[in-house]
């Protein structure tokens, strides 16, 4: 399997930390310096609907297929406005697809989940041109009061458009139960017969302890694609890791003892934009025509559950009109 295209979207809307620290007990220097960000996007007068809409157009138009050539659309997407239907069935109709579709949480690995899934289904035959979406609103996930998980999120879409091809060499996905440590809770309906009346929690989240296990099972998932791959890091042309904290980012590179080149970094403008973190930064190399022809990438990320996805592929130049 290979990708022959790539579409991002972000909201309009810039938030700076300043402007974070005009309502909350934080600064600039505190998020700058503990997790690279500078500004993130968020939602504000557009939808999320809208965003995932425009990346997909994107996708499609670098990868010259109509919405009708399509045979599956995978949406990744944690949470959003409808529990039911699927954020990739309310795509169908604006995109003008007729195909199967489903969303996958996968967390922040929810893209490369929907990569591995694109692979077997391309593999098997049972379908031959996907459409993958990550579309998410993390910030709708956060007290707004809570500094500590707040200033790190932003709103994105990423989507990628992948067919039968030399690409995809390798995938590892791996999870453990850990919803202690990183969770967000919505409320259900009370019915006759289960009365436990639960309450929406915004999200919980041990930072260091996320910090920790973020570190190692990306450290672990990279090790074993390159070992299994008869690879070394420095055959790897750029890893495009997770965008969570630039310093996860820099424990992992400190660990390859790789260069800073090798490992693209975007998380100073977006925030952490949960699934569509990876794809976003893919689609921009792509676009500033950073990813050659032949070129080694491995992508890496983590996410709520714990679950881990990690990929190596070989990079086809997509031309952008
Ligand atoms: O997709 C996965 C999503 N999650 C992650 O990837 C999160 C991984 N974890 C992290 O990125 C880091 O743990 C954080 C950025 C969340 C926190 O950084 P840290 O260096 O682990 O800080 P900490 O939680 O140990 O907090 C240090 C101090 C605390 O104050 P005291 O107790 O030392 O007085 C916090 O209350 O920093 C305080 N603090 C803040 N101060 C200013 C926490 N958030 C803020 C803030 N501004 N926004």
């Amino acid at each position: 399997m290979k990708i022959i295209g790539t579409g991002s979207a972000l909201p309009q809307k810039v938030v700076t930390n300043d402007m974070l620290a005009g309502f909350l007990d934080t600064s600039d220097s505190w998020i700058t310096t503990r997790t690279g960000i500078r500004s993130r996007r968020l939602l504000s007068t557009e939808t999320l609907r809208e965003l995932a809409n425009d990346a997909a157009l994107k996708a499609l138009e670098s990868s010259g297929l109509r919405p009708e050539d399509i045979d599956y659309l995978i949406c990744s997407n944690v949470a959003n406005t409808y529990v039911s239907p699927s954020l990739g069935s309310i795509l169908l109709g604006s995109l003008g697809c007729c195909c199967p579709t489903f969303d996958l949480n996968g967390a922040c690995a929810g893209l490369v989940y929907a990569l591995d899934m694109a692979d077997a289904f391309i593999k098997t035959g049972k379908a031959h041109r996907i459409l993958i979406v990550a579309a998410e609103q993390p910030s709708r996930f956060c007290d707004w009061h809570d500094r500590s998980t707040s200033v790190l999120f932003g709103d994105g879409a990423a989507a990628l458009v992948v067919t039968e091809g030399e690409g995809f060499m390798d995938f590892r996905l791996t999870g453990e139960n850990h919803t202690d440590v990183m969770y967000y809770k919505r409320s259900l309906e009370v019915t006759p017969y289960d009365r436990v009346e639960e309450k929406t929690t915004p999200l919980v989240m041990e930072g260091r302890e996320v910090f920790r296990i973020a570190v190692e099972a990306s450290v672990r998932d990279v090790d074993t694609l390159l070992e299994r791959n008869g690879l070394t890091g420095n055959d790897i042309d750029f890893f495009l890791l997770h965008q969570a904290n630039m310093r996860i980012i820099e424990c992992i590179r400190v660990h390859l003892d790789l260069p800073r080149e090798k490992f693209p970094t975007n998380i100073q403008n977006y925030g952490n934009t949960s699934s569509a973190s990876i794809g976003i930064l893919m689609d921009e190399l792509s676009r500033e025509g950073k990813l050659k022809d032949g070129d080694t990438i491995m992508m890496s990320a983590f996410g709520g559950g714990f679950v881990t996805g990690a990929a190596i592929l070989k990079w086809s130049e997509i031309k952008y009109n």
